[in-house]
């Protein structure tokens, strides 16, 4: 790996190329074109993480679609959240009767999508499906439905493309493992 930027002296390991991601959310927006047909999905992201993903996703979708934002919190300690979620930054429309796509960058304990897609539930869109780009699956505490799903990955500290760690490297065009040494003091 090319050491030309500070940052990347803390990841170990690129786990995902920015070609890599590039195709596989290219696979993601093909499949959400096959799936909405006739329809005009509202693609929700959850901030700050899946900006990133969002903003490509979204470029590669070629049917008419529409965006918002939120912004939520978990209640939980250091890498783990708790399932109580308190929200930060609301939709800015309604969604009544919309067809709304969530978008995350990381799907792990479940505790905050379980939460968040009860509360968006209540509000009676028309139906509600869940994308994440990456799923640990074997961190998973609380069920959630997941309809796309870009990358299932065991249990790393993964940065970049969105993710961070302390709000750091979320300006990384790939994703990467990030060095223990970093985040074990
Ligand atoms: C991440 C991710 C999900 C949540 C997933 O957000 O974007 O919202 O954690 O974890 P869970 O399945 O264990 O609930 P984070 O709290 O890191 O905030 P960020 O998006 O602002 O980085």
């Amino acid at each position: 790996m090319e050491m030309g930027n500070i940052m990347e002296q803390d990841v170990e390991r690129v786990l995902f190329s920015e070609e890599e991601l590039s195709r596989r959310v290219g696979e993601i927006a093909a499949q959400i074109d096959a799936d909405y047909v006739g329809r005009e999905p509202l693609l929700v992201s959850v901030l700050r993480g899946s900006f990133v993903f969002m903003a490509d996703l979204v470029r590669k979708i070629t049917l008419p679609c529409t965006v918002d934002f939120m912004a939520v919190s978990s209640y939980g300690t250091g890498s783990s959240s708790s399932g109580q979620v308190k929200i930060i930054k609301d939709l800015s429309e309604h969604i009544e009767g919309k067809d709304v796509i969530v978008v995350e960058d990381i799907l792990d304990s479940g505790n905050t999508l379980s939460y968040l897609l009860e509360i968006l539930k209540a509000r009676q869109p028309a139906s509600i499906r869940l994308c994440t780009l990456l799923d640990k699956p074997s961190r998973r505490v609380k069920p959630v439905e997941l309809h796309y799903s870009g990358f299932s990955i065991p249990d790393y500290f993964v940065v970049g493309y969105g993710l961070d760690y302390a709000e750091r490297y979320r300006n990384l065009p790939y994703i990467g493992v990030l060095k223990p040494s970093v985040y074990e003091h």
